[in-house]
């Protein structure tokens, strides 16, 4: 049977191809841009890889990661300690983009390059499942003669040199990097000791706060039913929307997170985010719902975004649980409309003001939310001041 694996770049899934390559399999690659690093770096990859024999498919999924990603902005579905989950989003992409591709190149087996113990062989597997139940997935770093061959990420480097391979950048053998267009993941040999401190890590998509300019930013998004659709006032498709994002929140140090996580198996992992897009985009969308929304439909909102990222991040973003989140989320964002100012600085929002939001910018000074998920408003004047 015909294998398709995925590649993503990174050393394990590109060290698997070879190896099964070299043992006579009949195995064609899939890679998906979902803006994983620049085109350059891209076609260096993928030449390389074609240059080693081996059939590459390239699937241009980059308006699916964008959406994917500004969904969970506008639902605010943040997982563990900030984390916008941009590592379990992009399997969910994956597996979804790349099934049409299996089946016209006559695959029967979905091969990845997740190693054992983590969340995203369980994706995978999950994903796997929803769109194509038909397809063996195949897990080979649970497979005890791939193991032997190349036991640790070491040999795994060893491996693809000596069969003239590259991987995108940032990935070493102490050094795992996944990256897409909502942001990049870390995961570091040396980070595995808590005793380590994270600020020294070489980041991907911007600057840290420490070297971020020494004056504040201004940008405006607008926000229309809770998900960011401009900034600055240029409407723009999701993925340039997110790319600018990137890059006005990456040369501010926006959007790095140092998380100690629950993974899908129980156990704890350590990982280090870089979203900046997400994380500017998303403070408009937190503006906009606190100006829309009673304190039932906010405390609402939260348990179901809560809801929301453990489904995407344990890979059921498609089952049941994901979709009723979705529907009710997306009846409290229906009123969130707003065109947000916020300033940024090293890091962070220092400032913020709301000159647009829907129903009017003197909205909190006149009227006062009566329930029903910040759909219906008494428009009767409050007595008295405004403020408290
Ligand atoms: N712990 C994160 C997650 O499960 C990130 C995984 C990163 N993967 C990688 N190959 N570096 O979503």
């Amino acid at each position: 049977r015909k294998i398709g694996i995925c590649l993503s770049g990174g050393l394990s899934s590109l060290a698997l191809a070879s190896w099964l390559h070299g043992g006579g399999y009949d195995v064609e690659a899939f890679v998906l841009d979902i803006g994983q690093c620049p085109e350059k770096d891209f076609r260096e990859f993928t030449g390389a890889v074609r240059a080693a024999g081996i059939p590459v498919h390239e699937v241009d999924a980059r308006r699916t990661m964008a959406d994917a990603a500004l969904d969970v902005v506008a639902f605010q579905a943040h997982y563990d300690g900030g984390y916008w989950n941009t590592t379990g989003l992009s399997r969910a992409v994956i597996v979804e983009r790349v099934v049409p591709e299996l089946r016209r190149a006559g695959a029967g087996v979905l091969a990845h390059g997740c190693v054992g113990g983590g969340n995203d062989q369980r994706r995978f597997e999950r994903y796997g499942a929803h769109f194509a139940p038909d397809l063996a997935v195949f897990a080979p770093w649970r497979d005890p003669e791939v193991l032997a061959a190349l036991p640790d990420r070491e040999a795994m480097a060893r491996h693809i040199a000596s069969a003239g391979l590259v991987c995108m950048p940032g990935n070493t053998a102490e050094h795992s990097v996944d990256g897409n267009l909502a942001g990049t993941s870390h995961e570091d040999a040396g980070l595995e000791d808590l005793g380590t401190t994270a600020a020294g890590l070489e980041r991907l998509m911007g600057v840290s706060p420490r070297q971020a300019p020494d004056r504040v930013e201004t940008v405006s998004v607008t926000v229309e039913h809770g998900r960011p659709v401009a900034l600055d006032g240029r409407r723009l498709p999701p993925e340039e929307l997110l790319e600018l994002a990137n890059t006005v929140g990456g040369r501010n140090g926006l959007g790095l997170t140092d998380v100690v996580e629950h993974r899908i198996n129980g156990t704890k992992c350590r990982g280090v985010y870089e979203a900046p897009g997400m994380e500017l985009l998303s403070h408009a969308v937190r503006a906009a719902y606190e100006t829309v929304t009673d304190r039932g439909a906010a405390d609402t909102a939260r348990f179901l975004a809560r809801q929301l990222a453990v489904c995407v991040y344990e890979g059921t973003a498609h089952g049941r649980t994901a979709r009723a989140a979705r529907a009710g989320l997306a009846e409290i964002a229906g009123p969130a409309d707003a065109t947000v100012r916020l300033d940024l600085y090293k890091g962070g929002v220092v400032g913020r003001a709301l000159p647009e939001i829907g129903g009017g910018a003197d909205v909190l000074r006149q009227r006062r939310f009566t329930g029903g998920g910040g759909h219906n408003w008494d428009s009767a004047p409050l007595a008295g001041p405004a403020s408290g």
